[in-house]
């Protein structure tokens, strides 16, 4: 495994580039891992020098962050270990309260997550989605609470529109808040919506941008076919329609041909082409990978050993081009000429960066 650390945005928390997803431990939804092998699976990342782990309340009804405080108690790994958790879907069914964004949802869920992480703080507490209803403001002015509090050390996001994500940064350095640091979004050759609107605003405003299903929920290990049976959580989810499952589409299909053949040239595995291509994208902070097998560990933490032909990287970029809607298709050269008057107006040289803060030495995807 690369044990490089990047800072996440603008703080001094180091990660590695390769977190891992604890969404897999425990089998209540169906297509988990057990606990011995959510165990073999701590271990074996642990063991590769990754440091960065992502939870949430919701994971497997606690299962998840119960276990994960657990395998860093006996290997007594609190103090190396930066635990991501997150709040927002319902505890409690029949209690609109106990779910959320509220303060007395965050206010009760960060209290639940540290009894059953079995920690005293929380090194990033993430909204796990927009709930359509509470303000920013109230939302970021009880994290920066919690921040005070001691019972976490930074904040982030997951899952919410960009116009909320860029109202939250900015009420937060207006009034001196703790600002947001991470924000945790799906991202892969598959699904690259989030460049138009998430990756300028992670690297304008400081903000890491962390990955989700960087394999499509498996897909793009090319262990599924078009027209037949596969194994694992797509197969089990078939019909699902959580829109994050339904891969099976002949888009798709024509991005896992493309990465077959690419990864067939550069003799790697589907799904470490794959990873390495999302995690050089620009802006990426960290990956978080996920895994029902220490083989499927094993293999996805070699994804960044290797450097992949940009001729090749050319063809991944080309057959996974997103579309570009309205507004950002107004953006292109041609709005460009006429705004500067048809003059070329380059890009700025390296370093320099006099609108947008990046720490110095920070590199491109090093938000
Ligand atoms: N913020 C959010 O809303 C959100 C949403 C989703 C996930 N997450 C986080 O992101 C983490 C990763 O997401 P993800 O699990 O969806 O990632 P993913 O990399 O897209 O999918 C991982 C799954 O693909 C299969 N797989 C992985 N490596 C493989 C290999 N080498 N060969 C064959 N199959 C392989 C395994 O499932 P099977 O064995 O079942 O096929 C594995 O559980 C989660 O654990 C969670 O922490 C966050």
């Amino acid at each position: 495994m690369n044990t490089d650390y990047y800072t996440l945005g603008r703080t001094g928390l180091r990660v590695s580039r390769l977190a891992l997803g604890t969404m897999t431990f425990g089998t209540d939804w169906g297509w988990g891992a057990d606990k011995e092998t959510a165990r073999a699976l701590f271990n074996a990342y642990a063991d590769a020098g990754g440091n960065f782990y992502d939870t949430a309340d919701g994971y497997t009804g606690g299962i998840s962050e119960t276990w994960l405080g657990e395998f860093i108690a006996e290997r007594s790994l609190r103090d190396r270990a930066v635990v991501a958790t997150k709040f927002t879907f319902n505890g409690e069914p029949g209690n609109p309260n106990a779910g959320g964004n509220g303060r007395k949802n965050i206010l009760r869920a960060v209290d639940a997550s540290l009894k059953r992480l079995g920690t005293d703080y929380i090194d990033l507490y993430i909204l796990h989605c927009w709930d359509r209803l509470t303000p920013a403001e109230e939302a970021m002015r009880t994290l920066d609470d919690l921040v005070r509090a001691g019972k976490i050390r930074h904040v982030g996001l997951s899952d919410v529109p960009g116009w909320y994500a860029g109202r939250a940064q900015a009420v937060a350095e207006l009034r001196g808040w703790e600002p947001v640091s991470s924000i945790q979004l799906e991202y892969s050759l598959v699904q690259r919506n989030i460049e138009h609107e998430f990756v300028p605003f992670g690297a304008a405003h400081g903000v890491g941008v962390t990955v989700w299903s960087p394999l499509g929920s498996g897909l793009l290990s090319g262990k599924y076919k078009p027209g037949a049976q596969g194994q694992g959580r797509l197969e089990t989810l078939r019909g699902s329609t959580n829109p994050g499952f339904q891969k099976f589409t002949e888009r798709n299909w024509r991005i896992v041909a493309e990465l077959e053949a690419v990864a067939k040239e550069a003799g790697r595995s589907m799904a470490s082409v794959a990873l390495n291509w999302v995690a050089n994208r620009p802006g990426i902070a960290s990956v978080i990978l996920g895994a029902t097998k220490v083989d499927q560990l094993q293999a996805n933490l070699a994804a960044l050993d290797f450097t992949l032909d940009p001729a090749l990287t050319a063809r991944l970029d080309e057959v996974s081009r997103p579309d570009t809607p309205f507004p950002y298709s107004f953006f292109g050269d041609e709005t460009q000429g006429m705004i500067t008057g048809g003059a070329a107006v380059g890009d700025k040289p390296d370093g320099y960066r006099a609108n947008v803060r990046i720490p110095a030495g920070a590199g491109a995807g090093v938000t």
